[in-house]
């Protein structure tokens, strides 16, 4: 059994490549939809939190935990591997590959402001951005409007133009998601940027990495495996909506 974790919905993005990998898993999600956004939180109470979802994943019998969350990835990730033996799979900020195939010499990011303040984050543009412009930006809105369930629209395309209109002009060639609802909105978010610009969703990368820690082939099987889903909040409407889509 794998748990996945987030903050709300946007975690989804990631069980659903995980599911697409390894079909025949079970899955445990857990949405902190009470806590959520986490993106402007205190780190500690991140912390507080993704313990608290690891002994609930822990009581349930998970063998691997997937922190599908920029935000506590880089919040909770170390003191998670600190504390605990079951091995984690976190987010990493895909940068890397956008940085090593930008043509136009600018990518941009979209992340939470705890993203952006992360040491995983700041060492990994440190490490690869060399001559390579960086636009950051944070997503603001864009959490909640996910968490609402409202994936396109005018509202949702003003948001998305406040976000990302400054990396287009800067001539951006690549735009990194670094946040884990964002691919919910990844189709206004190519609409609005047009051809010439390549989204980024590092949500497959992640999926491959938990498979080659679980030491699993992707082997066609008969079996089909489930999923439970848990939140903190009591409406679980939005996100069995989302999971379905
Ligand atoms: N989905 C999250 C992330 O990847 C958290 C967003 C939030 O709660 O602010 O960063």
């Amino acid at each position: 059994m794998i748990g996945v974790y987030d903050s709300g919905v946007g975690g989804l993005s990631v069980w659903r490549e995980l599911v697409k990998l390894m079909p025949d898993e079970d899955y445990v999600y857990f949405s902190d939809a009470a806590y959520c956004p986490y993106g402007p939180k205190d780190p500690a109470f991140i912390v507080e939190r993704a313990c608290a979802v690891t002994d609930f994943f822990l009581e349930k019998g998970c063998e691997l935990i997937v922190v599908a969350c920029n935000t506590a990835t880089a919040a909770a990730i170390s003191y998670l591997r600190e504390h605990y033996t079951i091995p984690f799979v976190g987010m990493e900020p895909a940068i890397k590959p956008a940085i090593l195939r930008s043509r136009s010499g600018v990518v941009g990011v979209l992340a939470t402001a705890g993203t952006f303040k992360g040491k995983l984050y700041l060492s990994t543009l440190a490490r690869f951005s060399g001559d390579v412009k960086v636009i950051e930006r944070v997503g603001e809105g864009l959490v909640e409007t996910v968490e609402k369930g409202i994936l396109d629209g005018p509202d949702v395309e003003a948001l998305v133009h406040r976000c990302i209109d400054p990396m287009l002009a800067a001539d951006a060639d690549h735009i990194v998601l670094g946040c884990t609802h964002y691919p919910f909105l990844q189709p206004v978010i190519e609409r609005l940027a047009g051809p010439s610009v390549t989204v980024v969703n590092p949500a497959p990368a992640v999926a491959r990495q938990a498979q080659r820690l679980l030491g699993k082939k992707a082997e066609p099987s008969q079996r089909k495996g489930s999923t439970e889903f848990n939140s903190s909040s009591k409406d679980i409407s939005i996100l069995l909506r989302l999971a379905s889509l």
